[in-house]
C-alpha cells in the first residue's frame, strides 16, 4: 500500500472536511484551534508534504524559507493568499492555491449586512436594546440613510463584486464599479464602468470594497480618495484590513465625510483600532465574511480538491504560485 501524503492543517476545520482528510491524508490536525506561531508551524511542518492552512498564518519571506524541504503545497482554505509571500513560496518550488467562487454569496450577503447596518445604525440599535437604554420612541429616534435606490460604488468586480451587484439591484441600486478589467457587456448589464477609483468616488453613496491585497492596492482608501466621496457616503469593506488607511477613515468618520462604515476585515486583526471601536457610526464584524456552515465545508472541500491533484501529478485548478 501507497504511504499517504502527510499533511499539516493548522486549525479545527468543519467535521465533514476532516473525515476526508482522515480518510486520503496522514492527517495532522488541530482538535484544539490553537494559533500556531510561526516556531509552531515551521516545527510541526516537519515530515508533511502539504501544509492546509487558514488566512491566519503569515507564510513571509522568513517563514517560507524556513519551512522543511518536503513541504511542497500550501493549500489554502482561503480565497485571499496575501497572507503568503508568492515570491517566495514560487523561489522554493512550493506550489499555493485558494478556494475561490465557493465564498461569494456568504461574503456578499456579509456585504449588504454590513452596508445596512451602517446606513440603518444597527450597531447602535443593538447596544441600545441589549444596555436597556432604549427609553422612548420618536420620529427623530435612531434615523439613519435609505439603502434602496441609492448608488453603489464596488472597486473590485470580480466574484465577490458582481453577487453584491446582482443583490444590489434588487434594492433598487444603480451600480457603479472600478475593476483592472472592465466586465464583458453581457455581464456588465446597467452597471457604469469608470476607469479609475478617482472617477467612482464622487458616484458613490455606498462604497463598498472587493479587491485583493496588491502593491497598488495597499492602502487605496487614503485621505485623498475618501475626500473623493459625496459628503456622507456610507463605507464597507469586507475584503482586507491593508486596503484601508486606518487614520483616514477614522478621520472621514469624525467628520462626517462619511456617515458610516460597516467593517469586517481589518488591519492588524484580532486588535481592532480603539478608534474605530469609539466611534458610534460604525458597525464592526470579526472577519466573518464567510462564516457560514454551507460555506465552509465548501472551502475545506475546495482545498482537498487542490491537494487531489497535486498528489495525482496534475495542475491544481486554484493554483495561484
Ligand atoms: C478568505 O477566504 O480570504 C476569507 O477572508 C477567510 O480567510
Amino acid at each position: 500500500m501507497t504511504k499517504k501524503p502527510a499533511v499539516l492543517v493548522t486549525r479545527k476545520l468543519p467535521d465533514a472536511v476532516e473525515a476526508r482528510l482522515r480518510r486520503d491524508y496522514d492527517a495532522r490536525l488541530n482538535p484544539d484551534d490553537t494559533l500556531y506561531s510561526s516556531e509552531q508551524l515551521i516545527d510541526r511542518a516537519r515530515g508533511a508534504q502539504a501544509v492546509l492552512p487558514c488566512h491566519t498564518e503569515h507564510f513571509t519571506a522568513d517563514v517560507i524559507r524556513r519551512l522543511p524541504d518536503e513541504v511542497k503545497i500550501i493549500a489554502n482554505f482561503s480565497v485571499g493568499f496575501d497572507h503568503v509571500d508568492i515570491a517566495a513560496a514560487k523561489k522554493k518550488g512550493i506550489v499555493v492555491t485558494n478556494t475561490p467562487g465557493v465564498l461569494s454569496d456568504a461574503t456578499a450577503e456579509l456585504t449588504m449586512m454590513l452596508m445596512i447596518g451602517a446606513a440603518r445604525r444597527a450597531g447602535e440599535g443593538e447596544r441600545l436594546v441589549r444596555e436597556g437604554k432604549w427609553k422612548d420612541w420618536s420620529p427623530a429616534f435612531m434615523v439613519g440613510t435609505q439603502f434602496t435606490g441609492k448608488r453603489l460604488g464596488i472597486v473590485g468586480m470580480g466574484r465577490v463584486g458582481q453577487v453584491v451587484a446582482k443583490r444590489a439591484r434588487g434594492f433598487d441600486m444603480k451600480i457603479h464599479y472600478h475593476d483592472a478589467r472592465r466586465l464583458p457587456p453581457g455581464q456588465e448589464l446597467d452597471s457604469v464602468f469608470h476607469d479609475t477609483v478617482e472617477d467612482l468616488l464622487p458616484h458613490c453613496d455606498f462604497l463598498t470594497i472587493h479587491c485583493n491585497v496588491t502593491p497598488e492596492t495597499r492602502g487605496l482608501m487614503n485621505a485623498r480618495r475618501f475626500a473623493l466621496l459625496p459628503e456622507g457616503a456610507v463605507f464597507v469593506n469586507a475584503a482586507r484590513g491593508a486596503i484601508v488607511d486606518d487614520d483616514a477613515l477614522v478621520a472621514a468618520l469624525r467628520s462626517g465625510r462619511l456617515r458610516a462604515a460597516g467593517i469586517d476585515a481589518y488591519n492588524h486583526e484580532p486588535d481592532v483600532d480603539k478608534r474605530l471601536i469609539g466611534l458610534a457610526n460604525t458597525f464592526l464584524m470579526p472577519h466573518i465574511g464567510s462564516a457560514t456552515a454551507e460555506t465552509r465545508d465548501a472551502m475545506g472541500f475546495r482545498a482537498l480538491d487542490n491537494l487531489d491533484a497535486y498528489f495525482a501529478g496534475k495542475t491544481p485548478r486554484d493554483r495561484v504560485a
